[in-house]
C-alpha cells in the first residue's frame, strides 16, 4: 500500500480521485490546511508540475497534482489554461462561453477537457506525468445539474446528454480526470508499490 498526497486543498477533488480510483494498493489524501500556489505556467503540464513540486516541499512525500481546463477548437483552444478565470462566477462562465459561439453550426462546436497528472517524489523530482482527454461539444444551452464547471455545456455524443446530465459514476469513467489517473495509478502499481 502506498500513500499519495493530492497537490490540492480543496476535498471535491480527493472525493472524486477516491470515486475514480478502484485500487486497494493506493490510496489518496489532501494537504492539510490551504494550498493555492500560484499558477504561472504556461501549460497544464506547467501548473501541474508548480503544483505537485510546492506539495512535496510541504509535505516531503509523494504528491499527485492535476491541472485542467476547457479546450475549444474554434476559440483556438481558449480558454484553456484560463478556464478558471475566464469570467468571475461558474454562471458567468458558461454565458460568456455560450455568448462566444453564439453564430456557430453544432460541427464547429468541438471541444475537449484535458487534464494534465504530475507525480514527484518527497523530494520533488517528477516520477511521470500523465494526460487525459474527454472529447465533446459545447451545447446551445446548459442542461443538467450534476458535476462542476463547464458540465453543463459539455455535450457527450455517444450518450446525447451533457456531463452534467449523466450521474457521477458514468462521468468518473469517461472524464479526462479518470483518463489520466487511471493510467497514472497502473504506473504507480508498477513501479512504487
Ligand atoms: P482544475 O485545474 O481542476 O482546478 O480546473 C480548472 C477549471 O477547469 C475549473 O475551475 C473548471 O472551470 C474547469 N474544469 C476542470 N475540470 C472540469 C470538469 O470535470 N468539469 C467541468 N469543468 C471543469
Amino acid at each position: 500500500m502506498i500513500k499519495i498526497i493530492i497537490a490540492t486543498s480543496n476535498p471535491h477533488k480527493l472525493e472524486e480521485i477516491n470515486a475514480i480510483n478502484s485500487s486497494n494498493d493506493v490510496e489518496f489524501d489532501v494537504i492539510k490546511g490551504s494550498f493555492n500556489p500560484d499558477e504561472t505556467g504556461k501549460s497544464f503540464l506547467e501548473n501541474a508540475i508548480i503544483k505537485a513540486k510546492e506539495a512535496s516541499k510541504i509535505t516531503k512525500s509523494y504528491c499527485l497534482a492535476d491541472d485542467s481546463g476547457l479546450c475549444v477548437d474554434i476559440l483556438d483552444s481558449r480558454p484553456g489554461i484560463y478556464s478558471s478565470r475566464y469570467a468571475p462566477t461558474q454562471k458567468e462562465k458558461i454565458e460568456k462561453l455560450l455568448n462566444e459561439l453564439k453564430n456557430i453550426p453544432k460541427e464547429k462546436r468541438t471541444a475537449h477537457f484535458t487534464c494534465s497528472m504530475v507525480l514527484v517524489n518527497g523530494e520533488g523530482e517528477i516520477l511521470h506525468t500523465q494526460e487525459g482527454r474527454v472529447e465533446g461539444l459545447i451545447d446551445f444551452e446548459a442542461k443538467g445539474t450534476n458535476g462542476f464547471g463547464y458540465d453543463p455545456v459539455f455535450y457527450i455524443p455517444q450518450y446525447n446528454k451533457t456531463i452534467a446530465e449523466l450521474p457521477d459514476t458514468v462521468k468518473n469513467t469517461i472524464s479526462h480526470r479518470a483518463n489520466a489517473l487511471n493510467p497514472m495509478i497502473q504506473w504507480i502499481k508498477e513501479n512504487l508499490v
